[in-house]
């Protein structure tokens, strides 16, 4: 089965390749920022916006310099030009990530699918009222590998480093994938931007200071599968 997204209207019919030279623009409007994060509110900023910037806003597809059918996913409003707030089901941005044709979804091929849990939160997100909000809790005491490290490495790194022709010819997909990156410095070098490493993710704002601490935390701890 082919995998894969982004949001293009007449779908993949000019897509070509995804060039990696991509530029970000910070998103126009300030966030509203949630110090006491509800654990059942979707936040753009921690859980939307990093899904759409390793999956979709890259350039060469809907990044700010590159922008497939005039769509560019790089800032919050040029996402809300593809969202219907509290109706994701009239939203182009959810129609794209969920259709079942393989020409016509989003990101195209070689890119993989959003996983389920993925599309899940983009449709929460768009029905709790597609707000540009963020939640500032940081917790890096109770990190495990499966509640913590993996959403973080599925939602900004697997956009590019899964599929058919992961970026860099490495896959992310599994404990085994990141353990190894984990345990030959590459994963903490690379998030870090310490010398010698690519940046990753690559061509995009560095990571948040939270998400760093917790895989820092977790690395420490000998990268557990927990
Ligand atoms: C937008 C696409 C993109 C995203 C998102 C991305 N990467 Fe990469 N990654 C690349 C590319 C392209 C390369 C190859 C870079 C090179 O060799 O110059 C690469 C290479 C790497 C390498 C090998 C670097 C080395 O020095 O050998 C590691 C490790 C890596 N990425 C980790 C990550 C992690 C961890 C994340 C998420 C936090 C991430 N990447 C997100 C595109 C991406």
């Amino acid at each position: 089965m082919k995998k894969y997204l982004l949001i293009g209207f007449i779908s993949s019919l000019l897509y070509t390749s995804c060039k990696h030279d991509s530029l970000y623009e910070p998103i126009d409007e300030p966030p509203i920022v949630d110090t006491e994060c509800d654990p059942n509110t979707v936040y753009f900023i921690n859980d939307v916006l990093p899904i759409i910037q390793s999956s979709c806003a890259f350039s060469g597809c809907h990044g700010s310099g590159s922008a497939q059918d005039g769509v560019d996913l790089s800032t919050y409003a040029g996402i809300m030009q593809e969202v219907q707030a509290f109706d994701a089901n009239d939203s182009k941005l959810y129609e794209v990530i969920i259709e079942n044709d393989n020409d016509d979804v989003m990101p195209p091929n070689p890119y993989s699918r959003l996983t389920t849990a993925q599309i899940l939160l983009i449709k929460n997100w768009i029905n709790q009222g597609a707000q540009n909000n963020e939640c500032s809790d940081c917790n890096t005491t109770a990190v495990t590998f499966a509640q913590t490290i993996s959403p973080i490495i599925q939602n900004n790194c697997q956009g590019c480093h899964s599929g058919t022709a992961p970026q860099g010819n490495l896959s992310l997909t599994n404990y085994t994938q990141v353990k190894t990156i984990a345990d030959n410095g590459k994963l903490l070098g690379t998030i870090n931007h310490s010398n010698g490493f690519v940046p990753m993710p690559y061509n995009q704002p560095q990571l948040s200071d939270c998400k760093i601490d917790q895989i820092t935390s977790w690395v420490n701890a000998g990268s557990p599968n927990n």
